[in-house]
């Protein structure tokens, strides 16, 4: 039988907490396509975490480092890739665009109660170190959930969906 998989990339997009590295190593494995996550890449660049990107180099050039990233994706012209991105990277205009032409934009949504409950787990994210997280977060959903359905081409809700449901319900629409 022909092959039906996606042969573009699938680009996860979605709040942090959402799942976007866990479902990404998910797909890998049911698609066998390598996952390339944003985060990472900008880690490895800078030698640094984004923690640390953040405290010592500041927000504005984590931002820029995340255009960087999208655009050398885009100039590899990579195929059969999933694709993890960082919560904010679609919150520059500039860059929804570039993601979709990278491939398949899917939007892992998420509810306060799921986002708080998977990252309160570590504290690896700066943006959510603040007094009251789930008004962070609340606030931070108000302003962005409108950016990801304006990039998405799929928007999956999943909170109360395991990951096999999760990737099965991505494969299903891709
Ligand atoms: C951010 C999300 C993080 C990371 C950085 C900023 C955001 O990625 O890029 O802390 O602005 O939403 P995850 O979504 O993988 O946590």
């Amino acid at each position: 039988e022909e092959s039906t998989l996606p042969a573009k990339n699938i680009i996860l997009v979605g709040f942090m907490g959402s799942g976007k590295s866990t479902i990404g190593r998910e797909l890998g494995k049911l698609l066998s396509y390598p996952l390339i996550d944003t985060d990472s890449q900008i880690e490895e660049l800078e030698r640094l975490s984004v923690a640390d990107i953040f405290s010592l180099k500041g927000e504005p050039h984590f931002r820029n480092c995340e255009t960087q990233i999208v655009e050398n994706l885009i100039e590899q012209g990579l195929t059969h890739h999933i694709i993890a991105t960082g919560g904010g990277l679609p919150v520059k205009e500039e860059n929804r665009p570039l993601l979709r032409k990278l491939g398949y934009v899917v939007w892992l949504d998420a509810n306060t109660d799921t986002i708080l409950e998977r990252t309160s787990r570590t504290n690896t994210r700066p943006l959510l170190q603040t007094e009251n997280p789930r008004k962070t977060i609340e606030e931070m959903l108000e302003r962005r959930n409108s950016i990801y359905q304006d990039v998405a081409h799929l928007r999956l809700q999943t909170s109360g969906l395991n990951i096999a449901e999760t990737a099965h319900g991505i494969l299903e629409s891709a």
